[in-house]
């Protein structure tokens, strides 16, 4: 019996996990079984398999070939396996050296024709090589530079079947190396500026905190005052991504195959906005084959959900969960498998149906009752999560006709920037990162107020009705406001303008 044995992966969630790839030819009938939990895909990789083989001019062996996927407790999917089961049974025939797959992890989905064809996961199989200290990695050719950003094993881009076997065993002739710098250099260029908004000075000023402080918001306000202009802005005034920050995300835009052509590493914070129409898993993943959801992939970035009371109540009520773990867990029969999932949500809607409530120049034709079942599709505890209600009113003319551009979108960074700085410093032994996150404990340590203050909130409490809970959210934005002008403590002025952000609290929009 003749035996071989080739290094390959399988992906849970977005992580990697080595699989070994153990082809055995022995006398019999000819056949070709794969074992080791393979999934559809893995299964119909013995017709592309033999196809590719013989239409490279190899031969088919014809016995009786085992492919054995190990470890067998793991499900394997997608089409990956494809190249390194072709290349164990060439090496088990003795068609190829074995000694070329040593230390070696192979991917690729193979064509009838031989040739080799793009996957997903590449940046995780990458990061597994690196972690196993594996020196070599064959991959197809469109994904080398994705997996060239983790300084790892030295990457084998390949086209072919044929191509392949030409370059095992030989070192890369030039070793695949993506310069991740340029990519970031890159990246502080945007086509959308804030300047483009004219007017608007609440709603900037309140987005400038909300990014700050990671702050939620959700924008209500008249059709056509600039909620989606001013949401579709926010990523340029988002501080730039990490090294880390940039793998994490482009890990989960990798393995649901996301990764635009040409782009190896994500490095841009994503900016998601799904349509209202969008189902449950397709929001916070799942499925058959399980595949992170738009939560995901917003990871370290910003979630926008335009005509937000639009969306199916029991899909946005699937927000809670991510917003206050940072993650999303889904479960099928034999596992349950956590997708990352920390983002900003930015909300954004009209006061009711037709959109003009409280409009000071046409009249709203909503019933009390049909604004309100309008209104209920955000429910109580989503809504309890969202620190920020901001009012986006009408532009005036003369704001519209001013030609004076606005303040540019990488000032307003340099600000928040610095912003962020106070909170990573001051946070440095919890574990947290912006001002939204405190707790209830963390809140009494980090935003103790003067008297002044207190005596502020107290009666706005009593006129506006304020929770408990809505005093909290005032606090950290108060937090968050003090630390944007430098401030140690929080000001009675910080908590003035903070109030501001609770337009739902203070009952502007009520209907009765
Ligand atoms: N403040 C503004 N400055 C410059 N242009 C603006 C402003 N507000 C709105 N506009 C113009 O009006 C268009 C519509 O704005 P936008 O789509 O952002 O409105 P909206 O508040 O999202 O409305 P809807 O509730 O109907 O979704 C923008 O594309 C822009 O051309
Ligand atoms: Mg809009």
């Amino acid at each position: 019996m003749e035996l071989s044995r080739v290094i390959s992966c399988a992906f849970q969630g977005i992580e990697a996990q080595t699989v070994e790839v153990e082809v055995s030819l022995s006398r019999g009938l000819p056949s070709f079984t794969i074992v080791g939990l393979p999934e559809t895909a893995v299964k119909e990789s013995r017709e592309r398999v033999e196809s590719a083989i013989k239409s490279t001019g190899f031969e088919f062996p014809l016995k009786k070939i085992t492919v054995n996927l190990a470890p067998a407790g793991i499900k394997k999917e997608g089409t990956s396996l494809d190249l390194p089961i072709a290349l164990g049974i060439l090496s088990a025939s003795g068609q190829i050296n074995p000694t070329y797959l040593e230390n070696t992890l192979i991917i690729g989905e193979l064509a009838l024709d031989g040739r080799i064809r793009t996957v997903k996961g590449v940046l995780s199989a990458s990061i597994l090589a690196k972690k196993n200290k594996i020196s070599h990695m064959v991959v197809p050719l469109p994904n080398a530079k994705e997996a060239g950003v983790v300084k790892g094993a030295a990457i084998y881009p390949v086209n072919n079947l044929n191509e392949c076997i030409k370059t095992l065993g030989k070192d890369p002739k030039e070793p695949f190396l993506v310069d991740v710098n340029e990519i970031f250099r890159e990246t502080s260029k945007f086509d959308l500026d804030f300047s483009d908004v004219k007017g608007q000075l609440t709603a900037k000023r309140a987005l400038e905190i909300a990014v700050a402080g990671g702050h939620n918001v959700l924008m209500i306000g008249p059709p056509g005052s600039g909620k989606t202009m001013l949401a579709k802005r926010i990523p340029t005034i988002l501080p730039l991504m990490s090294i880390d920050e940039a793998i994490e995300t482009t890990k989960i835009h990798s393995i649901t195959g996301n990764l635009p052509p040409k782009i190896s590493l994500i490095a841009k914070r994503p900016f998601r906005s799904p349509h209202h129409t969008i189902s449950y898993a397709g929001l916070t993943g799942g499925g058959t084959y399980p595949q992170p959801g738009e939560v995901s992939l917003a990871h370290n970035g910003v979630l926008f959900l335009d005509e937000m009371p639009e969306f199916n109540r029991n899909v946005l009520e699937v927000l809670r969960q991510p917003l206050e773990d940072g993650f999303v867990t889904i479960s099928r029969a034999k596992t349950t498998i956590a997708y990352p999932a920390r983002f900003m949500l930015i909300g954004a809607m009209n006061p009711c149906p037709c959109g003009y409530f409280g409009d000071a120049y046409r009249e709203c034709n909503c019933t009390p009752s049909k604004i309100d079942r309008y209104r209920s599709k955000i429910s109580g505890p989503l809504l309890d999560r969202i620190d920020m209600h901001v009012t986006v009113g009408r532009v005036k003319y003369n704001e519209i006709m001013d030609m004076k551009a606005g303040e540019s979108s990488e000032s307003i960074r340099k600000r928040i920037k610095k912003c962020r700085e106070i909170q990573e410093k001051r946070y440095k032994k919890e574990n947290l990162y912006f001002n939204a996150h405190l707790d209830s404990k963390m809140l009494r340590k980090y935003c103790n107020i003067d008297e002044e203050s207190k005596a502020l909130l107290n009666s706005s409490m009593e006129k506006f009705g304020f929770s408990a809970r809505a005093v909290d959210r005032i606090l950290k934005m108060a937090r968050t406001i003090s630390d944007l002008e430098g401030k140690k403590d929080i000001e009675s002025s910080h908590i003035a303008e903070a109030i501001q952000y609770r337009t739902l609290d203070r009952k502007l929009w009520l209907t009765k």
